[in-house]
C-alpha cells in the first residue's frame, strides 16, 4: 500500500478493488514494560526480541508479539550501508526511533544511544538521553559498556536503561574487530562484575553479546535483572537478533550465531525480476488494474478524438 492510500482503498475503488491488508498473526494489547519483562525472569518466561528500526518491519516486530524491539545502531549498517555503527548520529537515531514508536502498540521499544552520544559528561549523556524518550518516544535507552555512573545518573532522570556488555559493536577499535569476548577466567569475572555494578546500578536489562555460553549462563542464574543473548548461547532469559540478519537482508555472511528464518533477499529478487518483466512485457498492469471512465461515458466517441 503506497502512503497516500494508507487504507488500501482510492477515492471510487469499490471494496472488491482493494487488496485486504495481511492478516496480524497476533495482535496482542498489554503493554510490555520494563518491570513486566523482569517479572517474566522471575517466572522463567523466555523474553523476545529484534531489532526494527521503519514502520513496516517495526509493526511487524510488534504484530508478531514480540516483547522488545530495540531500534539498534546497527541500522548504521544494515540499513544505511555503512561499514560499523560508529557513524550514526543522534538525529538519525531519532529520525527512526519515532517511525518504530508510531507502529508499535505492545512491545517495549528500547533506543540505542549512538557512538559519543554518551561518551562525554553525564549531564550530556542524560541530555541526550532524554530526547531519545522526548522527542522520539523511546521506553528505555541502551548503551554499550560497563557505565554503572551513567546508568545511576539516567535512572535518576526516570529513564530505564538496558545495559550491553561483552562484545559492543561501538568498541570496535579497541577490541581490534569483532571478536568473542570473556574468553579467559579473568576476563569472565570481569564481566560478571560488570553485570553486577549495572544491575547495581538499577539498568533494567542487560544485552550479553558475543560472550562463551558458559559464561552467559553463570551470570543469568546469578543476576538479579534479565539478560538478553545474542550470540551468547541459550540460558540468557531471553535472546535478540538483528532483523536483517534473521531474514536474509544482508549482504554479508552470518555470523554463526545467527538462524536464517526467512531468505527475504531471494523473495525480493523474484518479486523485482518479475516485475522489471511485467512492465517490460506489457503485463503490468492489466485492463482490471485499471481505472475506467464511467460506463456511459466509455461508450461515447472518447473526447479527446472529437473535433
Ligand atoms: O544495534 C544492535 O543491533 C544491537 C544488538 C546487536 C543488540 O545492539
Amino acid at each position: 500500500m503506497s502512503v497516500t492510500n494508507p487504507d488500501g482503498v482510492f477515492p471510487g475503488d469499490s471494496p472488491s478493488q482493494s487488496r485486504p491488508a495481511a492478516a496480524p498473526t497476533r495482535r496482542l494489547t498489554t503493554k510490555v514494560t520494563m518491570p513486566a519483562l523482569q517479572e517474566m525472569k522471575r517466572q522463567g518466561k523466555p523474553i523476545t526480541a529484534l531489532t526494527a528500526y521503519d514502520y513496516a518491519t517495526s509493526r511487524l516486530v510488534d504484530e508478531a508479539g514480540i516483547d522488545l524491539l530495540l531500534v539498534g545502531d546497527s541500522l548504521a549498517m544494515v540499513v544505511l550501508g555503512l561499514d560499523n555503527t560508529l557513524a550514526v548520529t543522534v538525529d538519525e537515531m531519532l529520525h527512526h526511533t519515532r517511525a518504530v514508536r508510531r507502529a508499535v502498540r505492545r512491545s517495549l521499544v528500547v533506543a540505542d544511544m549512538p557512538f559519543g552520544s554518551y561518551h562525554g559528561s553525564i549531564p550530556a549523556a542524560v541530555a541526550n538521553a532524554v530526547r531519545f524518550v522526548k522527542e522520539a518516544g523511546a521506553e528505555a535507552v541502551k548503551i554499550e559498556g560497563p557505565r554503572a555512573e551513567l546508568v545511576r545518573a539516567l535512572v535518576d532522570a526516570e529513564i530505564p536503561v538496558v545495559g550491553h556488555l561483552g562484545l559492543t559493536p561501538q568498541s570496535v577499535h579497541r577490541m581490534g574487530g569483532y571478536r568473542v569476548q570473556a574468553r579467559s577466567e579473568e576476563a569472565a569475572l570481569q564481566l560478571r562484575a560488570d553485570a553486577d555494578a549495572l544491575a547495581e546500578a538499577g539498568a533494567g536489562l542487560i544485552v550479553l553479546e558475543g560472550v562463551p555460553r558458559e559464561v552467559a549462563a553463570a551470570i543469568t542464574a546469578d543476576l538479579p535483572i534479565p539478560t538478553i543473548g545474542i550470540g551468547a548461547g541459550p540460558d540468557c532469559d531471553g535472546q535478540i537478533l538483528v532483523l536483517h540478519d534473521m531474514l536474509n537482508l544482508t549482504f554479508a555472511p552470518h555470523a554463526k550465531f545467527v538462524r536464517e528464518y526467512a531468505d527475504l533477499s531471494t523473495i525480493i529478487r523474484g518479486a523485482l525480476d518479475q516485475y522489471r518483466d511485467d512492465v517490460e512485457q506489457h503485463r503490468f498492469p492489466s485492463d482490471a488494474e485499471s481505472y475506467h471512465l464511467p460506463k456511459a461515458l466509455r461508450d461515447q466517441e472518447p473526447a479527446h478524438k472529437k473535433a
